[in-house]
């Protein structure tokens, strides 16, 4: 088959996706397939034209992942894997996502929305309730770019400073005790839960993809089979499909909180989704191969 991996762009997240390409197109070259890989960055993709079978994107944030590469795609005729625009638009907002899967009675972490003309004082005030343990996170980011866990107030202001950096509101989750998972979904099929325990204090940039330590535990069958249950939920409602991961915490009574809908997962040696496939006993190449497959019949 003729597939074109299209990898780079330019959000914060240029240098995973550069990654993540670099090991699907090995891994479908493996497989005896014809890929070409390009940079979304120097090609115009609204007027590409070529005779793929198949475009597989792998460019990760904003750009890649919030529905504006999916237009483009739209607008040039060739046929992609994944999530259309308004899936890929809807879950790289994490305030919107939390809104719609909270509707349907999924539950994700009490939260705030704050913004950054509001003075210190006034968003210490609305984020009270939550505790003093929270997470500020920018909405639209990924790879836990300017995200912080902070466990006092007095960390507000720096965690809010480096959030802004990225976007003019700011999403504050009251913090999950208990241990981070993950549920990868092909066209919403989970694979084997992940367990991640990171050699430092919590899963950052740095645990994601540079650090060895990094532990990556199996959750038992049934653990397993209940999380992806809600991960499918959350995928269903959502309209996501192709390969999507699920994040969440599972807290220390065993009830898990969603905490994020990731429709273009990392496919590095250091992500999740090829651990995920290898225990469910699929090579990297296989995996893309099975979603290929089920997109052009
Ligand atoms: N945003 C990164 C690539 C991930 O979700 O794996
Ligand atoms: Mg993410």
């Amino acid at each position: 088959m003729k597939i074109l991996v299209l990898a780079g762009g330019t959000s914060a997240e240029r240098e995973v996706s550069l990654d993540s390409g670099a090991c699907v197109t090995a891994a479908l070259q493996q497989r005896g397939h014809n890929v070409e890989q390009l940079d979304p960055r120097d090609v115009d993709i609204a007027d590409l034209s070529g005779d793929w079978d198949i475009v597989f994107p792998l460019v990760h944030g904003t750009g890649g992942e919030d529905g504006v590469l999916q237009n483009d795609l739209n607008k040039s005729g060739l046929p992609y894997i994944g999530s259309s625009p308004e899936a890929s638009a809807l879950t790289f907002d994490k305030i919107r996502t939390n809104e719609l899967l909270r509707q349907h009675g999924l539950a994700v972490p009490e939260s705030v929305v704050v913004r950054s003309d509001q003075s210190l004082d006034e968003i210490r005030e609305l984020i009270r309730p939550l505790g003093e343990h929270f997470v500020t996170k920018p909405p639209r980011q990924g790879s836990s770019v300017g995200i912080t866990i902070a466990d006092s107030i007095e960390q507000l202001q720096t965690a809010l400073s480096l959030a802004f950096q990225y976007d003019s509101e700011c999403l504050v989750e009251r913090f999950i005790p208990g241990r981070e998972v993950t549920v990868a979904l092909v066209d919403g099929q989970p694979l084997p839960a992940i367990r991640i325990v990171p050699a430092v204090a919590w899963y950052d940039y740095e645990s994601k993809y540079a650090d060895d330590r990094t532990q990556y535990l199996f959750e038992d069958e049934a653990t397993s089979h209940s999380l992806g249950e809600l991960a499918k939920q959350a995928c269903a409602l959502c309209g996501v499909t192709g390969i999507a991961r699920i994040d969440l915490r599972v807290d220390e009574n065993e009830s898990p909180w969603l905490l994020e809908v990731n429709t273009i997962p990392g496919m590095t040696s250091h992500s999740l989704v090829p651990k995920a496939a290898a225990k469910a006993g699929l090579s990297l190449g296989e995996l893309c191969e099975a979603v290929i497959r089920a997109k052009t019949g």
